[in-house]
């Protein structure tokens, strides 16, 4: 590692639009990243709105239709997100009530919302009923019945998925890994619960069963765990048309026509440091959908429809978190071995990712060149805790000093959305990059925000 290292902006790490100029400043859309912290105060999230779009449409692309990829609105979601999402043509998928009030604030069409959630509230689901949203997710028994009763209310016939547990491994961190038996999410394949839950609905006039979901987990990069996940859960599509077939008016091919949907969930991970390499989506989508495709042959059935539902790949890289340097204190921590702590005024509250997953980020100074050796160092935030750490392990330049700013890359995606108010620090603002102008997405709240939600 060299100074070069230190100055060079991985372009499968950095937003689209980042540059660094010849006078060592980082730009993102043309817009350079002191002044943004000039202008809005540090920390802050500068997200590239053309790296979204973009991200949104080579999913679009790689998948058959942008009407096939839902937006996971958990990895971030706002107003202006949700119309963004909007105009790229995609879906959106919501895992809260007050994610489908965002959604439905910026006049995001209800039919082409997915909702999910382990334990939806009835007041979720009729929100969900009585504003037309496309598909419920459905992923318990009790919720089969309290939709049911919800939708026979309203006089509606709801359309649904059922979540299945498809009992496969996926390599990712436990926290984020859905598919095995061990973990509240769906219904289990493998004891025939799956199977159990697509009777219930099928019997019930008030929901409509149109095809079957599952998510094998998050930052997933072993696509064997993509394509094995479909290959159960279609078998199990299977099952349903032969064993159930007869609940259908139409029989098996009726019913066959109308489980026409195959959710594969999100997961497509990405790059956070430059030694990674985010997962291929295109090669991914064409070996799944042709995998799909022979498999759908084989059981004699129409090809279903293969849905996704990206949050990560979208969000994630399209973001950076500037920071200013507040601190450097060299500490000993071995007979010779000193290590270097650069303090920087945000931390756990903005990103509690590598104190919740050990996740790995790396950063760069933005507001000029670097030129120092490197020396072992560790990147913490200013909270009251010393797990408040944001890069655990690295090595910087020793020329980084109070006053510096530091970008944080690829913090689009369960940053924000993670935030909390540890410590009593506002959540930072949200700037978004365009053309050469910055504009404020979310702003910074403050210590009177915080006064405000007290009662006395
Ligand atoms: N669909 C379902 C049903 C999901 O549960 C998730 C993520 C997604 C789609 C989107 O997954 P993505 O494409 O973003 O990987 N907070 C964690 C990630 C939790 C993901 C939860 N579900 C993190 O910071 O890594």
């Amino acid at each position: 590692m060299n100074a070069d290292t230190f100055n060079e902006l991985p372009s499968h790490v950095w937003p689209t639009h980042a540059r660094r100029q010849e006078d060592g400043v980082v730009t993102i859309a043309g817009v350079p990243l002191p002044e943004i912290v000039e202008e809005y105060g540090s920390p802050a999230f500068v997200i590239d709105e053309a790296d979204f779009r973009c991200r949104c449409r080579t999913m679009a692309e790689a998948f058959g239709g942008a009407d096939h990829v839902h937006y996971a609105a958990k990895a971030f979601l706002t107003r202006a997100v949700a119309r963004w999402v909007d105009e790229e043509g995609l879906c959106l998928d919501v895992a809260s009530d007050n994610e489908l009030q965002i959604a439905l604030a910026a006049e995001f069409p209800a039919e082409r919302i997915a909702a999910h959630g382990n334990n939806k509230t009835v007041e979720f689901l009729r929100r969900c009923v009585e504003r037309g949203v496309g598909r419920i997710v459905l992923d318990s028994f009790q919720e089969i019945e309290r939709l049911g009763a919800v939708a026979e209310q309203a006089g509606v016939v709801q359309p649904v998925l059922v979540r299945v547990k498809p009992g496969i491994e996926a390599h990712t961190h436990e926290f984020i890994a859905t598919a095995h038996e061990d973990q509240k999410f769906g219904f289990s394949l493998a004891s025939g619960s799956a199977l159990k839950a697509a009777r219930e609905v099928l019997e019930h006039p008030h929901l409509r069963l149109v095809g079957l979901h599952c998510h094998v987990g998050s930052q997933v990069f072993d696509a064997e765990g993509f394509s094995q996940a479909a290959e159960r859960v279609l078998g199990l599509l299977g099952t349903i048309l032969s064993e159930l077939g007869s609940l259908h008016p139409g029989g098996r091919e009726g019913l066959a026509q109308q489980l026409s949907t195959l959710d594969l969930g999100g997961g497509y991970g990405i790059a956070y440091l430059a030694q990674e390499q985010p997962l291929d989506v295109a090669a991914v989508a064409a070996d799944l959908l042709a995998k799909v495709a022979a498999q759908a042959e084989e059981l004699a059935l129409p090809t279903p429809t293969v849905m996704v539902e990206p949050g990560r790949a979208i969000a994630g890289p399209s973001t950076v978190t500037v920071y200013t340097v507040g601190t450097v204190k060299d500490v000993h921590v071995g007979d010779d071995r000193v290590r270097r702590y650069l303090s920087v005024d945000g931390g756990m509250s903005d990103n509690i990712r590598p104190a919740l997953y050990g996740a790995q980020y790396d950063a760069r100074v933005v507001s000029r060149f670097v030129d120092g050796d490197p020396v072992e160092s560790r990147v913490v935030g200013s909270h009251c805790e010393s797990g408040d750490i944001l890069i655990e392990n690295a090595h910087f330049p020793n020329d980084i000093e109070p006053g510096d700013i530091l970008a944080i890359p690829a913090t689009g995606a369960y940053c924000y959305a993670m935030s909390s108010r540890y410590n009593a620090f506002g959540r930072p603002p949200v700037i978004v990059v365009s053309s050469g102008k910055a504009r404020v997405m979310l702003r910074r709240e403050t210590v009177e925000d915080l006064l405000a939600l007290e009662a006395e």
